[in-house]
């Protein structure tokens, strides 16, 4: 059964240089337990897909399409329908932690009403001790006396790991990590994706994970979601896009990657750089940068997410493996 399916989402914006085409066409299903890694390079439109999933994008946005989370469309749920949905049944991490944590609130508050609300614990004292505990888990040092200190006087890191501590507080059915241990870290990364791994297992939470990190995808992730000015270029199980990726783009992300065993490997740079959404070009959005690409049929038709596997899609018309230069 899927926690989250999207079909078709769809986010643009007028900006003083005409009509961003941020997120184009997106489908994202992740089912209860699975980790569904998301790549691709900055600007790809990572980011404002989780943030227009979860409605808080700028109001002069404009969404469309279907995301169902446990029965509902959340792209059709009112304001205070969705504050709920973002406090009791999807937890978030973004990488400013800031944006997520309350400053006139101590950390022992903020974690402690997260428990209480999903009835974790049920009273105050409870909440305190499993709070200690959570902020343990997540590796701060000291997590009895961080109860009781204000998110500033902390440190980045540490503020990260407090935002983690709270996402996972209600034991979400859907997490969505959004470069969510960049900072940290790889002892402490590592002790956070056991953490999720066990809170999956535990509680089948479905999870989106958005990271440069390939190291991380290879050892966390179910399937990836390669993803191009706004589109999915590629997804399927990591085997399948690890060991054949399909799409030029895919096997220029991975094109240098030694090994797959060398955690915080990231991903290749590619030569030349996305097309600005205000600016899209026709025909298949990566031809431009494309080693492989073919004369017109790239520069003008789009190539539709087809099937090249069993669990594999890929759009492209260049499927032939021996691009890398
Ligand atoms: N409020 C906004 N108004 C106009 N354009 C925006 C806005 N927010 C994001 N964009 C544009 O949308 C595109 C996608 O941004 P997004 O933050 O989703 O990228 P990303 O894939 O998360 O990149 P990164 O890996 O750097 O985090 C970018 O071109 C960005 O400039
Ligand atoms: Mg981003």
């Amino acid at each position: 059964m899927n926690v989250l399916d999207v079909q078709d989402l769809r986010v643009s914006m007028d900006t003083a240089r005409g009509t961003a085409h941020i997120v184009n066409g997106l489908d994202l299903s992740v089912a209860a337990g699975e980790t569904v890694a998301v790549v691709g390079e900055s600007g790809s439109g990572k980011s404002v897909s989780v943030t227009a999933l979860l409605g808080l994008l700028p109001g002069h946005a404009r969404v469309s399409g279907r995301a169902e989370f446990d029965g509902r469309d959340l792209l059709a749920m009112s304001e205070a329908q969705l504050r709920t949905v973002r406090g009791n049944g999807i937890g978030t991490v973004f990488q400013d932690p800031m944006t997520s944590l309350n400053p006139v609130l101590t950390v022992g508050r903020q974690v402690g009403e997260g428990l209480l609300a999903h009835r974790a614990v049920t009273s105050k004292r409870a909440a305190r001790e499993r709070a200690a505990e959570l902020l343990a888990d997540v590796g701060l040092p000291d997590p009895r006396g961080t109860l009781d200190r204000y998110p500033h006087e902390l440190s980045g890191g540490m503020r990260q790991r407090v935002g983690i501590a709270i996402a996972l507080a209600g034991s979400p059915k859907l997490l969505i990590a959004d470069e969510a241990t960049t900072a940290l870290d790889v002892t402490v990364q590592a002790q956070i994706l056991e953490l999720v791994a066990r809170l999956q297992s535990e509680h089948g939470t479905g999870v989106v994970w958005i990271t440069h990190d390939l190291g991380v995808v290879a050892g966390i992730a179910d399937r990836v979601l390669v993803m191009y000015a706004g589109r999915c270029v590629e997804d399927g199980s990591v085997e399948e896009v690890f060991s054949a990726p399909a799409h030029p783009y895919t096997r220029g992300l991975l094109g240098s990657l030694p090994s797959l065993r060398d955690p915080g490997e990231d991903l290749v740079a590619i030569p030349g750089t996305p097309p600005p959404p205000t600016d899209l070009p026709p025909g298949c959005v990566f031809h431009p940068r494309c080693p492989v690409r073919g004369d017109v049929r790239c520069a003008t038709e789009q190539p539709p997410l087809v099937p090249v596997g069993r669990t594999h899609r890929a759009a492209t018309f260049c499927t032939t493996p021996e691009v890398d230069s």
